[in-house]
């Protein structure tokens, strides 16, 4: 059995439209994927059969706590969480983690440090540094080499002491696309007794996650980067979350993981949830013939990580071929299982935004810019000169969209 990219296809709607008879090429992949039909159909059946709120004694009501509770189980199975308890569903990741952090800084005393990156998205960076200025913490910040855009473990090392509260660091880069060893990050921070805020946002699409191998605190992670809903899906290590006081009104729950949960949730993303969930699930089952929802998670992702290789590499080499084009990020064909297929370039004299652009005119989607990569882009030199060009591939391109991609490019840059 093997991955079927026909099959996959089909199940994308969005994937089969055109504009002015011109097929769309979706390549802005880690800004927010296209979702399969199942998605739709569930988001759209739990407003019509379960839109009520939770608590009551009536069908729709009840429906609508089920359709909740299946959402969790789903990304317990996603994320092989111990239990469903330890997850919270907020408005997206930034949310969440900004809500988070005011209840994780009434842990934290004057004085105490914290760790951020310098390769962070700035969800993962500004509601700390946002904390620190409101506790007096103490920031310390972990740079990346630039050249190799990956992280040296033993910089990490050298920022920990007894008075680290927190290390806060991206599973992937949503810049250069570096996959980092959250493992062993999270096994030092813990070491010298520091808690481990993972964002996993851009990994979850492309990697099997599992946070009891990791051993993480937190993880963090958005439905609408992997064929979901746009929603912010929350880890918490269960011991954890019962230690925070959140905020939350008085009349809401009182138990993890509602009591997270502000106000009335969108019980139609939770639906949707489900049903990505399901669809990922759909790969492992049918492409790579596993049993049960855990085991064919793990094995779809472990066959779409395999065939996205075979589109970076694709990518990668017709990007270094085009002169004055520069790859910020791992761009050997050794190195392609340490990076996710997110690849951001320059061009010595072509502007990010103009080249982002004559590809829309032509109906292939890419961003430009520094993609909220704050930090990372300024590292990189390319914060003041609009960013870099970045194109997002996941398992439903195919390499036939890829070449028609660098073709563009070599219109936009070689003429
Ligand atoms: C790595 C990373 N972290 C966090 C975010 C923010 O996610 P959300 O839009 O769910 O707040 C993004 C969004 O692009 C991201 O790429």
């Amino acid at each position: 059995m093997s991955f079927d990219l026909d099959a996959v296809r089909a199940r994308f709607p969005a994937l089969s439209i055109t504009d002015d008879g011109k097929r769309r090429i979706y390549l802005d992949n880690p800004a927010g994927t296209q979702v399969p039909q199942s998605v739709a159909d569930a988001m759209s059946s739990c407003l019509i059969e379960s839109n009520a709120n939770i608590g009551g004694g009536f069908v729709s009501s009840e429906n609508a706590a089920a359709v909740v509770a299946s959402a969790r189980r789903a990304m317990a199975d996603l994320l092989n969480a111990p239990s469903p308890d330890e997850i919270v569903f907020g408005h997206n990741m930034t949310t969440i983690t900004m809500h988070l952090s005011r209840a994780l800084g009434r842990l934290f005393r004057p004085g105490d440090e914290i760790v951020l990156t310098r390769m962070d998205h700035d969800a993962n960076v500004w509601p700390w540094v946002l904390l620190a200025r409101d506790r007096g913490l103490e920031v310390k910040w972990l740079p990346f080499d630039t050249e190799t855009a990956e992280f040296d473990p033993d910089d990490l090392d050298k920022l920990l002491s007894g008075r680290t509260r927190l290390v806060c660091f991206g599973a992937a880069s949503n810049l250069t696309g570096t996959i980092n060893d959250v493992r062993a990050f999270c096994a030092r921070a813990r070491d010298s007794g520091a808690l481990t805020y993972v964002d996993a946002v851009q990994s979850v699409p492309h990697i099997a996650t599992d946070v009891q191998a990791l051993c993480c605190d937190f993880l963090v992670c958005s439905p609408y980067k992997f064929f979901g809903p746009h929603q912010g899906v929350l880890y918490g290590r269960r011991d954890v979350l019962e230690r925070l006081e959140p905020y939350k009104v008085r009349p809401a729950p009182g138990d993890a993981p509602e009591c997270f949960e502000t106000g009335t949730q969108n019980h139609e993303a939770c639906a949707g949830i489900t049903a990505a969930v399901e669809y990922l699930a759909w790969i492992g089952r049918s492409m790579a013939g596993a049993t049960g929802r855990p085991a064919a998670l793990r094995a779809a992702m472990a066959l779409l990580f395999e065939y996205e290789k075979v589109l970076t590499e694709r990518l990668i080499d017709g990007l270094l071929r085009i002169d004055g084009l520069t790859v910020h990020g791992i761009s050997s064909k050794e190195a392609l299982d340490r990076r996710v297929p997110t690849v951001s370039f320059t061009h010595a004299t072509t502007a990010p935004a103009h080249i982002a652009q004559s590809l829309a005119d032509e109906n292939i989607f890419v961003w430009s810019g520094h993609n909220y990569a704050v930090e990372a882009a300024r590292a990189l030199g390319i914060y003041d000169s609009g960013g870099a060009v970045r194109i997002g591939p996941v398992h439903y391109n195919s390499p036939d969209e890829i070449d028609e991609t660098l073709a563009a490019l070599d219109r936009v840059l070689c003429s």
